[in-house]
């Protein structure tokens, strides 16, 4: 979290509305991450802000990159174009993964020079790779349960457990390898059963795989999901961590090497947003603010990403049950119908800490408002 009189200094300073990014705390939240799972390699999962600053900085703090198109793979390449042809190579292969299992023809194009190791749940899929990328790698995608996950996403992707191993098979036949396995349990996942039986399910066609002599089956990949604490409710990442671990150590080989993809757990709790109170009324009884940033901006992810940024006022006082709008003329720029806020006035700042998943990522100019100004602090 970003402590408030720093986000009140930057938002007097800058203006508003504001987006704060605190590369500490990202630099942190790697280093935590690999700490509770040493045997994890933190692929960041780029989608979830892919501003070029963030990047950078889990670039040089030994982060691997989950890319999910050609523009978030280039933004991690910008960091590697340095290195000698050989020295890149290693890097795109050992470090990143392209995790969208349908890709455009004209994508894998572009990808295959640097042969990359790119994800797929189908036979179309197979097709595709071998006519236009086929010195990718391949890692199968898995479907499997997302219980209780804020954002489930199973229903578009992953092959089915039965089809698995026929898939794998397909694609070895069709001169392509198939390094390994994958699947997401959905994003902020607080239902670690989740993971448990993810791994299970990945273990039996592991073993399967492998007995049919596909050994060239080294990676497993857990995807996302690891959750940000967004409230007192969410169980730490070492909870979680411990679990993996005993389920990881007893269910695969050693051989096996491991991967996440974690998005939201490295960059949410590193971004704050401020924005200033820029009109009030009364309605129905209800106090009514309405501030320069919305859900057409920072706060996308109230729609896209079902998750909730409590507005908090700088102001002291008596507390009362308010609305909170955003500067468009939509009404479904609605940040919230039940905040507790002072009594504001025309001008006063508002924030919210913990911002920094599929929030700024997805803000739009909807209504000719552009979206809000970047900060970065401890770059
Ligand atoms: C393929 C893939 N990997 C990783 C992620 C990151 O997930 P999270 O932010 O829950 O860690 C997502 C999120 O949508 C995803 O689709």
């Amino acid at each position: 979290m970003i402590a408030k009189p720093i986000l009140k200094k930057l938002a007097r300073k800058h203006g508003t509305p504001l987006f704060v990014v605190d590369h500490a705390q990202l630099r942190r939240n790697l280093a935590e991450f690999k700490r509770w799972l040493p045997r994890v390699q933190p692929y960041y999962a780029v989608k979830a802000n892919p501003l070029p600053e963030i990047v950078r900085t889990l670039y040089r703090a030994g982060a691997s990159f989950d890319v999910a198109s050609l523009p978030e793979f280039l933004r991690v390449h910008e960091n590697i174009q340095g290195l000698p042809a050989q020295a890149r190579q290693d890097y795109i292969w050992d470090k990143i993964i392209y995790a969208n299992p349908i890709k455009a023809p004209e994508t894998l194009v572009a990808l295959d020079q640097y042969k990359p190791l790119v994800t797929y749940d189908n036979l179309e899929e197979i097709r595709k790779v071998r006519k236009y990328a086929p010195q990718a790698g391949l890692l199968l995608r898995l479907k499997v349960p997302n219980t209780g996950a804020m954002v489930e996403l199973s229903s578009k992707f992953g092959a089915a457990p039965g089809e698995a191993v026929d898939l794998i098979a397909a694609a070895q036949q069709a001169g392509l390898t198939v390094a390994g396995l994958r699947f997401h349990v959905g994003s902020q996942t607080t239902n670690f059963q989740n993971y448990v039986q993810a791994l299970h399910l990945a273990a039996g066609i592991f073993k399967e795989a492998r007995s049919r002599g596909f050994t060239q089956m080294k990676q497993l990949d857990i995807g996302g999901g690891f959750p940000a604490p967004y409230d007192a409710n969410v169980q730490p990442l070492r909870e979680l961590a411990k679990l993996l671990k005993t389920e990881i150590r007893r269910l695969f080989p050693k051989d096996v090497a491991v991967l996440a993809e974690p998005g939201r757990f490295l960059v949410a709790t590193a971004c704050a947003s401020v924005a200033q109170v820029i009109g009030k009324a009364d309605r129905d009884g209800k106090r009514c603010y309405y501030i320069n940033d919305g859900v057409y901006h920072t706060y996308s992810g109230i729609i896209f990403d079902h998750c909730k940024y409590p507005v908090r006022a700088f102001r002291q006082g008596p507390t009362r049950m308010s609305a909170v709008f955003g500067p468009t003329c939509d009404a479904l720029d609605t940040l919230s119908l039940t905040e507790e806020l002072p009594d504001l006035n025309l001008g006063d700042l508002v924030y919210s800490q913990n911002i920094g998943a599929y929030s700024h990522a997805s803000s739009t100019h909807f209504n000719g408002f552009p979206p809000a100004q970047v900060v970065h602090i401890n770059l």
